[in-house]
C-alpha cells in the first residue's frame, strides 16, 4: 500500500532475503546467499479506496464503510470451510491468537465456537502465547487473526504453533502478507484497506469471518441443522442494514463523544460478548482520545474496579438484550449508587427493563445475541471518534502509535 500508484507489480521478499536493484535488473538472493527468482505480483490496490473521500479523517471514513465491508465479508466467507477444506468434526481445540483489536475480536470468537459449536477455545495475545511454551493438542486448529498480517509478535507465534505440528489458519486483510504466506491456510476479510491507525472495519470484518465459520463449524460438528445454520445465516445477512441504522445514529454518538471531552476516566462493562465489545470500547477511546479507559466483565466490577467509581465518572454499560441483561443491568444500578455517569447501549427491550432516568440511553436496533457484538461496537467506535475530535487530537495518527507493529 505505501508503493500507492508508483508500482504497478510487487515482489514480496521471504524473510532474509536482500535484493540488489539494477537499472535493468533486480537480482534476489535467500539468506544463505543462494541465488532466488521470487514471483512478481500484480500490484491491485484501489486506489480509489485509498482516499479519504469527503471524510475528514480515515478513521471516519471507515466506520461508515462497514455495512459495505461487512456484507461483501460475509459474501465471501459463506462457504468457508468448503474453501478452506476445513472438517470441524476431526478438530478437538481450537487455539485463535492476535493483538489489540484483532485480539478482541478472538474473544467473540471464542464465545461463538463455544456457544454454537461445542468446541473448546484457548486465547491468548500473541506476545504472551509466544513466550509461554503452550501445550497443543494433535488435533488442533490454531487460528491467527490480523488486519495487517505483518504484526511481529502475532507471526512469531504463528510460527511457534506451525513448529507444535499445528494446522494453522490465518485470518488477515491483506492477503499477501508475511502472516497469510506462513499459515498453511488463509481467509481475507473484505474491508479493503485500513489506514487509520484505530481499527474498525477490520474488526467487524473480522467478526464477520469468524461469525461464519464459527456457524459451518456448528453444522460440521452436528450442533445446527441446516435449517438452524441457514438462519444463523439469515441473521448475519442482517447485520449491514442494522448498521447502517447505528450509523444514521451519528448525532446523538457525537453528542456523547462531545460529552467525554473532560473525562479523565471512562469505563466499560458487558458480560458475555459484551465484555470484549467493552474492551474494544475501552481501546478505541483510549487510543485516539488519550482518555484513560478500561473494559471490564461487569461482573468483575465488585472484585476491585467499583472502588474507581467516582460522582460523575461515564461507564459506558453495553446491554443487548440476553440471558445476562438482568444480571448487567444489577451491576449498572451498582454504579448510579455510587455517583457513576451510566451510558445504557441497548435495544428497546434493555431500555425498558432499565427503567431509571438518571441513565442515558442509547438505542441499538434489536438483535440476535450472536449478532449484537458487530452492532454495538460500530455506536463505540462513533463516539470514540467524536471524543478525539472534539479534542482535537490527530484521529488517524494517534501519538506513540504505529498502524503495524513490526518490531516486538
Ligand atoms: O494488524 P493487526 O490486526 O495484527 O494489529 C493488531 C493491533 O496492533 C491493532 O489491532 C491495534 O491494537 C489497533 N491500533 C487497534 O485499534
Amino acid at each position: 500500500m505505501a508503493l500507492g500508484n508508483r508500482a504497478a507489480q510487487v515482489i514480496y521478499m521471504e524473510e532474509g532475503d536482500q535484493a540488489r536493484l539494477g537499472q535493468q535488473d533486480i537480482v534476489l538472493v535467500d539468506a544463505f546467499g543462494r541465488s532466488v527468482s521470487r514471483k512478481r505480483v500484480d500490484n491491485d490496490i484501489d486506489h480509489e479506496q485509498t482516499g479519504k473521500q469527503n471524510h475528514s479523517f480515515y478513521m471516519h471514513k471507515e466506520i461508515h464503510e462497514q455495512p459495505d465491508t461487512v456484507a461483501r465479508t460475509l459474501v465471501h466467507s459463506y462457504h468457508l470451510k468448503d474453501q478452506l477444506e476445513l472438517d470441524f468434526m476431526e478438530i478437538d481445540r481450537l487455539s485463535i491468537i492476535a493483538c489489540g483489536t484483532s485480539y478482541y475480536a478472538a474473544m467473540v470468537a471464542k464465545y461463538w465456537f463455544e456457544q454454537l459449536a461445542a468446541l473448546p477455545v484457548d486465547i491468548d495475545v500473541a506476545s504472551e502465547f509466544r513466550y509461554r511454551s503452550p501445550l497443543m493438542s494433535n488435533s488442533g486448529l490454531a487460528v491467527f487473526i490480523s488486519q495487517s498480517g505483518e504484526t511481529a509478535d502475532t507471526l512469531a507465534a504463528l510460527k511457534y504453533a506451525r513448529s507444535n505440528q499445528q494446522q494453522t489458519l490465518a485470518v488477515v486483510n491483506v492477503a499477501a502478507s508475511s502472516i497469510a504466506r506462513e499459515a498453511d491456510m488463509s481467509v481475507q476479510t473484505q474491508a479493503g484497506p485500513e489506514i487509520g491507525v484505530a481499527s474498525t472495519k477490520a474488526f467487524t470484518a473480522q467478526l464477520s469471518v469468524l461469525g461464519s465459520l464459527a456457524i459451518q463449524a456448528a453444522q460440521q460438528r452436528r450442533q445446527f441443522s441446516a435449517e438452524m445454520a441457514r438462519a444463523a445465516f439469515t441473521t448475519l445477512a442482517g447485520v449491514p442494514q442494522k448498521l447502517e441504522q447505528i450509523l444514521s445514529m451519528e448525532s446523538q454518538l457525537e453528542a456523547i463523544g462531545n460529552s467525554l471531552t473532560d473525562a479523565r476516566d471512562a469505563y466499560f462493562i458487558g458480560r458475555g460478548s459484551s465484555y470484549p465489545i467493552a474492551m474494544e470500547g475501552a481501546l478505541k477511546l483510549k487510543e485516539i482520545s488519550y482518555i484513560h479507559a478500561e473494559g471490564f466483565g461487569a461482573g468483575e466490577l465488585k472484585h476491585g474496579p467499583i472502588a474507581l467509581i467516582e460522582s460523575g465518572v461515564p461507564v459506558f454499560v453495553i446491554a443487548p438484550n440476553n440471558d445476562l441483561l438482568e444480571k448487567t443491568l444489577s451491576n449498572m444500578q451498582e454504579v448510579v449508587a455510587r455517583g457513576g455517569r451510566c451510558i445504557l447501549l441497548g435495544d428497546k427491550h434493555s431500555i425498558k427493563a432499565c427503567g431509571d432516568d438518571q441513565v442515558e440511553c442509547i438505542e441499538i436496533p434489536e438483535s440476535d445475541p450472536f449478532t449484537s457484538p458487530l452492532l454495538y461496537v460500530a455506536a463505540l467506535q462513533l463516539i470514540a471518534y467524536y471524543a478525539a475530535l472534539a479534542k482535537g487530537t490527530d484521529v488517524d495518527q494517534p501519538r506513540n502509535l504505529a498502524k503495524s507493529v513490526t518490531v516486538e
